[in-house]
């Protein structure tokens, strides 16, 4: 039989729940999702260390029979070629998501002509969600329950310290 295992890679500091709705698509039409973790990021210094964020992941889609977490350096397309993944699967929120999306799988595509990359929509309501603005938000005292799972919200409040809003 023909099974498909797909990565989907990131940064995922942290994870929100957009990302969740991707992982909940993807578990759908996929045989088995790796949800995978990029070590060494040039985004900056992350809040979370990568065994947080691991953690964070592994907890919240517990309730899936298909989908891992892992970590991974270097190409992702090596990554992938190790894991025996046919695909990647990205999530593309807006217009403004697709120059660098497409940039990257097409670089992908030139390093590995035989890994596809997937891309899924998430559900709108959280199409301007993005880990940096979750963490811009919540330090600034704001309000982000809705957006990151329940665990997410706990480790945040344990990692910044507790900011309330400056009165109107
Ligand atoms: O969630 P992010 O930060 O947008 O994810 C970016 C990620 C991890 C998918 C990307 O940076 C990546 O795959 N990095 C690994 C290095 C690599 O393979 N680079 C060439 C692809 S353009």
């Amino acid at each position: 039989m023909h099974t498909i295992k797909a990565i989907y890679p990131g940064t995922f500091d942290p994870l929100t729940n957009g990302h969740l709705d991707l992982i909940a698509r993807g578990a759908k039409i996929v045989d088995q999702l790796v949800v995978a973790i990029l070590r060494n990021s040039e985004k900056g210094t992350p809040l979370f260390t990568v065994p947080e964020r691991q953690e964070m992941i592994h907890e919240a889609t517990r309730g899936f029979g298909n989908v891992s977490v892992t970590t991974f350096d270097g190409l992702l397309v090596d990554f992938a070629r190790q894991q025996g993944a046919k695909a990647v699967l990205r999530g593309i929120r807006a217009i403004s998501d697709y120059e660098y999306e497409f940039q990257m799988a097409m670089m992908n595509r030139k390093l590995d002509p035989e890994l596809e990359t997937l891309f899924m929509m998430p559900a709108e309501k959280y199409t301007y969600v993005s880990s940096r603005l979750i963490k811009g938000v919540f330090q600034l005292g704001g309000d982000v329950t809705a957006l990151v799972p329940p665990l997410v919200v706990e480790r945040l409040k344990a990692k910044v310290p507790e900011r309330t809003p400056p009165p109107v």
